[in-house]
């Protein structure tokens, strides 16, 4: 039961109540009109402290396409927190006028400490270099519209996976299902936490591999997630400049993939995959924005325990 449950890391959903919102989300693509009354009455309040387009606009969509209400703001400093409010005192206020809320904000764990401070469902929508579990919800509808399956994936990551919350949602969710292998690329300065490896692969390096080519292991992938340098992780200019295209997707490489493997990516893009490979039909990111949007229609309805009418 998902109904007045917060989602703030992978963790909070187990393999059932992912494929519970799988089956919804496609149900909604395939009768969306059958949704659209499905939140009448209902507020969402998306509370942005850090830049967003899609992950904001897409809750915001989500509601207001299931019939509800949306208010909230888009940075920080359009907020109280700008004359010293605590997180802790807005989410109290804002969970006094809303039915559930998407936050996202630049430190890891304040999604952990707002949950804790209002009775309304709480969904992270992405706390620093840490979890963005919604993202996630993205990637596995997109991953099942193309495969049909969540199992015995080879999957390769690539680009910044030290700081990027995407990358260390899917590992923890993607893991949970059977077979799936794990490719790592990543200049060895931005490889993954050992935080992260601890949870996700629990001692067992048989299931992943570190790698600092892509072109040594295209080959192998059935899916291809891109990623960018988190620019603004970073603590210093030179590092980021140093590293930003360590990675470049082009045809010539695609050229050395699998027929059948699909490259994703959370986008923002930046240098990381150039443009010609839009075009290449194994090219499913901006599919991928779409099924973000669905992925959280389904999401607020189980949260909020609304049924279509
Ligand atoms: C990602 C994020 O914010 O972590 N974007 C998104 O939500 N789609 C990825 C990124 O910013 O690189």
């Amino acid at each position: 039961m998902l109904k007045g449950r917060n989602l703030v890391t992978p963790d909070d959903l187990s393999v059932e109540e992912i494929f519970e919102l799988m089956n919804l989300a496609k149900q909604i693509i395939e009768s969306p009109k059958e949704y659209s009354n499905a939140c009448n009455g209902k507020i969402l309040g998306t509370l942005f402290f850090e830049p967003s387009t899609r992950t904001r606009l897409s809750f915001e969509a989500a509601m207001l396409r299931l019939g509800g209400e949306i208010v909230g703001f888009s940075e920080g400093s359009s907020s109280s927190a700008a004359k010293g409010e605590s997180l802790i005192d807005t989410i109290r206020t804002v969970g006094a006028y809303v039915d559930i809320i998407a936050m996202r904000h630049p430190k890891e764990g304040s999604s952990h400490l707002a949950a804790r401070y209002t009775d309304v469902p709480l969904i992270n929508a992405g706390d620093g270099g840490h979890y963005h579990p919604t993202q996630t919800l993205t990637d596995l509808l997109t991953i099942l519209e193309s495969k049909d399956t969540l199992e015995g994936l080879v999957i390769g990551l690539c680009g910044d996976l030290k700081f990027g919350r995407t990358v260390h949602s899917l590992i923890k969710s993607m893991k949970k299902f059977k077979d799936n292998k794990f490719i790592l690329i990543s200049p060895q300065e931005l490889g993954i936490p050992e935080y992260v490896k601890a949870i996700a692969f629990n001692g067992n390096s048989e299931d992943y591999i570190e790698v600092e080519r892509l072109e040594d292991v295209i080959d192998q992938l059935d899916i291809l997630y891109m990623t960018r340098v988190q620019k603004e992780r970073f603590f210093n200019e030179a590092d980021y400049v140093r590293l930003k295209d360590s990675y470049i997707l082009t045809p010539k490489k695609m050229q050395l993939a699998k027929k059948d493997m699909i490259v994703l990516h959370p986008l923002p893009r930046v240098n990381e995959i150039s443009i010609e490979v839009d075009s290449d039909e194994r090219a499913k990111y901006f599919r991928q924005v779409k099924c973000g949007m669905y992925a959280r229609m389904a999401l607020i309805m189980k949260l909020l325990g609304v049924e279509k009418c």
